[in-house]
């Protein structure tokens, strides 16, 4: 009987499960319907942007022109001055690498990289087809004929006046290594502005924030360090907001610097400097989104990591929102920009005033989480992609009348001479899909390869702008 009744029971149970285990059968498919659905169109969605920005790529012969690459073979001269077999056996030369010969001011190679008297601008003579030519790492002349100094800097479209403003920092200052910690450095003097209406042909706008000749005590005393400024514009206030790199000569200060302007070519009042969000901030860029939300992005924790937040309405401040991304990946240099709702940037590695190798990274929100996408370099040769073409990122400018490309903007720092550091821009486009098999999640993220094309001269167009 004992036994009829645990029967029963089982037997009550097995048929309470059952229609429990139909329900959840039936939620589960449900959800398992929702979700492929979900992933179908998110598929879908990113495969048709892939395929519509390859349609454009392969469609449009400007894309074809930038996607061309110049390839580099450039031999290693041997060494000067022969030395005896003995002193050989003593002290076996070292191969000496083409990062070698790039550093050392002595070099047989010297005029490869930093090319003399050549200059790349002079509107006259490169402006082929209503073409302007770009001549990556030559001497970039402005109107007046003297070499363009807005290094580590970035450009600003001003919509009022439809003409480009490129800030960025004047070196043109002796190069001398601090007694206090052997640092190659110069001197701040400021800000320098040059305008354009073409991108092309830069007109000089002078020193829009100056440097502090005698007040020792101000962040801008000339023996300080104020690098990488960036400006945008705040339409609620009507104010051009600047901000950069403030920093002691020993870079232990570590932060970020604020000033403000009517005009985009200043003059520009410094308001102060901050540790965001309390940490520190050494290389840095700002970034302004569809919405007109701005955000500061900033090499901290001793460069380890990167932090990402908001500024305020005014542009004027940060907000308490940050994240932390890329954490102990050691990153700076950042340069961000956005293509079909997608975040990118590219960053650096962290060696000092020698190139390295680029990271592209990619976001669906720019909070993130941001994947690496891998290096985008393209062209020249295994040493120019592994060194991002002997320079650093400082900016990404959105190439007018061309979606999907871009004008990479990079500093090749000259560190026997930082005033003749020259300037690499390249351009930069987002089509195809990206090298590295990333990370899955139910988003299905199937990001776009983000590209740097090496030419030793290229062309910006004007077929096609806005
Ligand atoms: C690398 C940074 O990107 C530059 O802006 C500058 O701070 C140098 N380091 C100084 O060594």
């Amino acid at each position: 009987m004992r036994m009829r009744n645990k029967q029963r029971k089982s037997a009550t149970l097995r048929c309470c499960g059952g229609s429990r285990c139909l329900t959840s059968v039936a939620i589960w498919s449900l959800l398992g319907c929702l979700l492929l659905l979900n992933l179908f169109s998110n598929v879908r969605h990113k495969a048709t942007e892939y395929g519509e920005s390859q349609l454009l790529a392969s469609h449009h012969p400007l894309f074809r022109e930038l996607q061309q690459v110049d390839e580099e073979n450039i031999q290693i001269p041997p060494p000067r001055g022969k030395r005896s077999p003995r002193a050989e056996k003593r002290r076996p030369k070292r191969a000496t690498t083409l990062v070698d010969e790039f550093l050392n001011e002595e070099s047989q190679l010297r005029h490869i990289f930093f090319p003399g008297q050549e200059s790349a601008i002079d509107p006259k003579k490169n402006n082929e087809n209503d073409s302007y030519y770009y001549h990556p790492g030559r001497i970039w002349l402005d109107t007046d004929g003297n070499p363009i100094q807005a290094h580590g800097g970035g450009i600003l479209f001003d919509k009022i006046s439809r003409t480009y403003y490129w800030y960025g920092e004047y070196k043109d200052g002796p190069t001398y290594q601090s007694p206090q910690n052997g640092i190659t450095r110069v001197d701040i003097i400021g800000v320098g502005c040059y305008s354009s209406k073409d991108l092309w042909t830069w007109k000089n706008e002078g020193i829009v924030l100056a440097a502090q000749e005698t007040n020792e005590t101000h962040d801008l005393h000339k023996s300080n360090v104020l690098e990488r400024p960036k400006v945008i514009y705040n339409e609620k206030t009507g104010k051009y907001v600047m901000w950069m790199h403030i920093d002691d000569a020993n870079y232990t200060k570590a932060a970020v610097g604020v000033a403000i302007s009517d005009t985009p070519d200043g003059p520009f009042d410094y308001l102060g400097c901050q540790r965001p969000h309390g940490c520190e901030s050494r290389d840095m860029t700002i970034f302004k989104d569809d919405d007109g939300v701005a955000y500061l992005i900033y090499s901290s924790e001793d460069n380890s990591e990167l932090h990402i937040g908001p500024l305020t309405e005014d542009y004027l401040n940060v907000t308490s929102v940050m994240r932390r991304i890329f954490v102990g990946q050691r990153r700076e240099a950042p340069a961000l920009f956005k293509h079909r709702g997608t975040y990118y940037m590219i960053t650096s590695g962290c060696t000092g005033w020698a190139p390295n190798e680029a990271l592209a990274h990619a976001a669906e929100s720019i909070l993130g989480p941001w994947e690496t996408l891998g290096n985008p370099c393209i062209g020249g040769n295994k040493v120019f992609q592994q060194t991002t073409f002997f320079s650093q990122s400082t900016f990404i400018f959105p190439l007018p009348g061309l979606p999907g490309s871009f004008i990479f903007m990079a500093d090749r720092w000259n560190s026997a001479d930082l005033r003749d550091s020259r300037y690499v821009w390249l351009p930069l486009i987002v089509a195809g899909p990206a090298d590295r098999p990333l990370e899955f999640n139910f988003e299905f993220a199937l990001w776009s390869r983000v590209s740097i094309y090496w030419h030793r001269k290229w062309r910006l167009s004007r077929v096609g702008w806005v």
